[in-house]
């Protein structure tokens, strides 16, 4: 597995989980995942489980995300060598009855679980197996996953960039105007102090909605005192965002993954989540078609921005970025990032 990155060297995190992609994605047809600089094979084998391989067949290279399964298990296009689910190859149509199974026709696998309709994948660093399970969302309680409204996006950015693109609430009134709902140029832009709570790997902070004049969809259900219409933003480290609305009773919230590859692109997926119109089939899938039209035209929006921001990585240390209080959630981001990408020497 290498990490390099096609531009320039990258550190990644390891020894953690990653968002790999909606469980939707990984299908008995193998698909091609873009990951820390390597191409990555995803699917979903025949007893239902999602796979994710190496992408680089042993024999002589090729891209399997072009191959096929026979049986649940992948096979490469180029000669027909078939790896079963520990990576092992177990059929080489080329050998003669007196070879055997060369001991390095193998393949490397990731250990996956699928939680919050994500799949994850542990990336090993020093240890080859998971040493902490996939942190809870609590906020999701009493909502529903509605894959039918899952996106991606593919972002011209760091996954650092993106993440603090999603996890800051005062940009929307400027850069999502158009597509969230207008501000009036003397609104009050300033927030209370916020708790930011903080755990080992994550953060999260819940801001009040500071939007006066509510445009779009949203505008059908901004209901409720000011107490009860807020965004929370939790980060998970890595790379998962949970951006939530909430207006009184009605509570929509996302999931998202930021898969990295390199310097200038970061893939964006994301699951959509909400504790109402779960069972009326004609509104359920205008609002799933809804919210999928609005979240790529937001992710387009801050694109925008994050394709240009210098340097591309964010420096979690002896950055010469002014921050202020409002900022306090990126602030805890980078906390989290310094403390496991850039330990204290001891
Ligand atoms: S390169 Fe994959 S089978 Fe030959
Ligand atoms: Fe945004």
């Amino acid at each position: 597995m290498s990490t390099s990155s096609p531009s320039a060297p990258v550190t990644w995190p390891r020894d953690c989980w990653y968002g790999v992609g909606v469980s939707t994605a990984f299908k008995a047809q193998p698909h091609t995942i873009r990951f820390l600089g390597d191409q990555l094979v995803g699917y979903r084998d025949q007893q239902g489980e999602a796979r994710l391989v190496q992408g680089r067949c042993a024999h002589r290279g090729c891209h399997l995300g072009g191959g096929w399964l026979e049986g649940g298990e992948l096979v490469c296009p180029y000669h027909g060598w078939k790896y079963g689910a520990d990576g092992v190859c177990n059929r080489i149509p080329a050998l003669r009855p007196e070879e055997s199974i060369p001991a390095g026709a193998r393949i490397s696998t990731y250990q996956l679980q699928e939680k919050y309709g994500l799949v994850w994948a542990w990336v090993p660093g020093e240890s080859p197996v998971p040493t902490y399970a996939i942190e809870d969302i609590p906020e999701l309680q009493g909502m529903h996953h509605h894959p039918k409204a899952d996106i991606k996006y593919l972002f011209g950015g760091h996954f650092t960039r993106t993440i603090e693109n999603g996890i800051d609430p005062v940009h929307a009134p400027f850069l999502h105007g158009k597509s969230v709902g207008q501000v009036s140029a003397d609104a009050d832009l300033t927030y209370p102090d916020f708790d930011v709570v903080n755990g080992d790997r994550i953060a999260k902070a819940r801001f009040p909605v500071k939007v006066e004049k509510i445009s779009g969809l949203v505008r059908f259900f901004l209901k409720g005192d000011a107490d009860s219409i807020y965004k929370e933003f939790r980060f998970i480290y890595p790379n998962v965002t949970v951006p939530l609305n909430r207006f009184g009773s009605l509570a929509f919230a996302s999931v998202m993954a930021h898969i990295p590859y390199s310097e200038s692109e970061t893939l964006v997926v994301a699951t959509n989540w909400r504790n109402f119109l779960a069972r009326t089939p004609l509104l359920c899938g205008w609002f799933d078609r809804e919210t999928m039209k609005t979240g790529l035209k937001i992710l387009t929006e801050d694109n925008g921005i994050v394709q240009d921001q210098f340097p591309r990585v964010v420096r979690y240390r002896g950055s010469n970025e002014v921050l202020i209080k409002s900022d306090g959630l990126v602030l805890e981001f980078r906390r989290v990032m310094r403390r496991f990408m850039e330990p204290p020497p001891h």
